[in-house]
């Protein structure tokens, strides 16, 4: 008898928080693709939906109920919900329990097991996986076959820093390093599916560590060398790193590996030793301004940026001034800046002298005003420059298309008649105008 033909189930993972999130949620997809899902269509309710969460600050993980509620179709029916990432790892037992509709929790080491849960969960099983096989789930994932322009790859997870106020080193695990060889082979898939700038992602990624082909032990820098030989990548740009992990070799690599874009992501979290000594952070703001400048001596126009918290734990207002003081010195091209959540487990949850909401609220106030201004002067700063831009989409006006400066800031092209580029082509553009957030560029011939 001949089968009917079903129309595919279909798939939607929603990703939240950092980009190594949005890598694993891109990785999700492809293993429930190889099932034989499809991605839902923009806005369709999806058969399978996947929240790929983040744990690191309170509200996001108060975000992930809200969003298990809402899952909540109007006939009383949900889809099947899968809660991954890291509250996943941290409080899966409690997801499990609060919310009868989830019916599997995957960690962020364990996800490649996901096709075998769903069949366990198709068959009316509730599926718990939070085991930590380090690399494993690296090995079990399949090739890369779609890309777009830009793309991330993880090399490197977890990390062993131990920052006072964070959990990574708790929901991610400690730091390991993915195989040079299988870096080069995932990165020349992504090339090959149309990937013309790759990201290296890790915690720590500048602690990644490995062996090269010749049996060398190599870091970071040794990598990023690697990877520019291959002539279709165009561009290689890495995050998050920690200022104790920025080698001379890596320093070096921003001289002269061109391919590496001129852009550093550096936390620095507070410009106070006091409280960058509670926070564990093990570099004081002097050592952070040296590895700057030691950066900046090999490559000037390097642009910069930060992560800061407010508001941690005794934070004076004296300490918070030395944090506005260090932006000023800086002069970031761009910041992220967040209000100090206490997280369970972590030394910081316990500490004395906790800061005031409405305090916190008032100098995140501050220091995004600051950021913000050096932001827009740093886009300012750009106008009249000439420079490659990285086409990645149309954008919303006719003519009009979205792209990435080398310091990554996003320029709008304004495309004149003439001019024949598609997305994934280095447009080589004249800076007219800056906004606060993006950029104006015209094509030059
Ligand atoms: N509260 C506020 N911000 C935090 N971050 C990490 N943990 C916390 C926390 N408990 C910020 C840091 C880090 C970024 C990824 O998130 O600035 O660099
Ligand atoms: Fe968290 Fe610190 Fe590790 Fe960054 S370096 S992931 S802030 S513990």
């Amino acid at each position: 008898m001949a089968e009917t033909p079903t129309t595919p189930r279909t798939y939607r993972v929603k990703s939240f928080g950092c980009q190594m999130n949005v890598y694993d949620g891109e990785r999700m997809g492809e293993l429930l693709a190889e099932q034989g899902l499809s991605p839902a269509a923009d806005g369709a309710d999806a058969d399978v939906v996947v929240l790929n969460t983040c744990h690191i600050r309170e509200k996001a993980v108060d975000r992930v109920y809200s969003d298990i509620g809402r899952l909540r179709r109007d006939d009383g029916t949900t889809p099947m919900i899968a809660v991954a990432g890291c509250v996943a790892q941290a409080e899966g037992e409690e997801i499990m329990a609060r919310a009868p509709s989830v019916k599997m929790v995957v960690g962020p080491q364990a996800y490649h097991r996901l096709p075998d849960m769903l069949t366990r969960a198709d068959a009316g099983e509730r599926v718990t996986d939070t085991d930590m096989p380090a690399n494993t789930k690296f090995d079990a994932l399949p090739a890369r076959r779609r890309s777009g322009p830009t793309a991330f790859l993880t090399v490197q997870e977890g990390c062993d820093k131990f920052c006072t106020y964070c959990v990574v080193p708790y929901t991610r695990g400690a730091e390991i390093s993915r195989p040079h060889a299988d870096l080069l082979v995932e990165a020349r898939r992504l090339v090959e599916a149309g990937a013309k700038e790759i990201t290296l992602l890790g915690q720590n990624v500048n602690a990644w560590a490995g062996e090269n082909a010749k049996g060398q032990a190599t870091g970071l820098d040794g990598l990023i060398r690697d990877l520019a030989a291959m002539p279709d990548l165009l561009r290689i740009r890495y995050t998050t790193s920690h200022p104790n992990d920025m080698t001379d070799g890596l320093i070096a690599a921003h001289g002269d590996v061109e391919k590496l874009m001129p852009f550093l992501h550096l936390p620095v979290q507070s410009g106070s030793d006091p409280i960058l000594r509670a926070m564990n952070r093990s570099h004081t703001v002097e050592s952070y301004l040296r590895v700057l400048d030691r950066v900046r001596a090999v490559r000037p126009d390097i642009a910069l940026s930060g992560d800061f918290i407010v508001g941690f734990p005794g934070e004076s207002e004296a300490d918070f001034a030395a944090t506005l003081s260090l932006i000023d010195t800086v002069g970031y091209a761009q910041a992220f800046s967040f209000k100090y959540s206490s997280r369970p487990g972590t030394p910081a949850a316990t500490m004395a002298d906790h800061i005031a909401p409405e305090v916190m609220d008032e100098r995140l106030q501050r220091l995004q005003a600051a950021v913000n201004r050096d932001q827009y002067a740093f886009n300012q700063a750009s106008v009249g420059r000439v420079c490659d831009v990285l086409v990645e989409r149309r954008g919303k006006l006719p003519g009009q298309w979205l792209g990435k400066s080398p310091w990554l800031q996003s320029v709008h092209i304004i495309k004149d008649s003439g001019e024949d580029f598609a997305v994934g082509d280095i447009a080589t553009v004249e800076m007219v105008q800056a906004g606060p957030n993006s950029l104006t560029g015209r094509i030059v011939a």
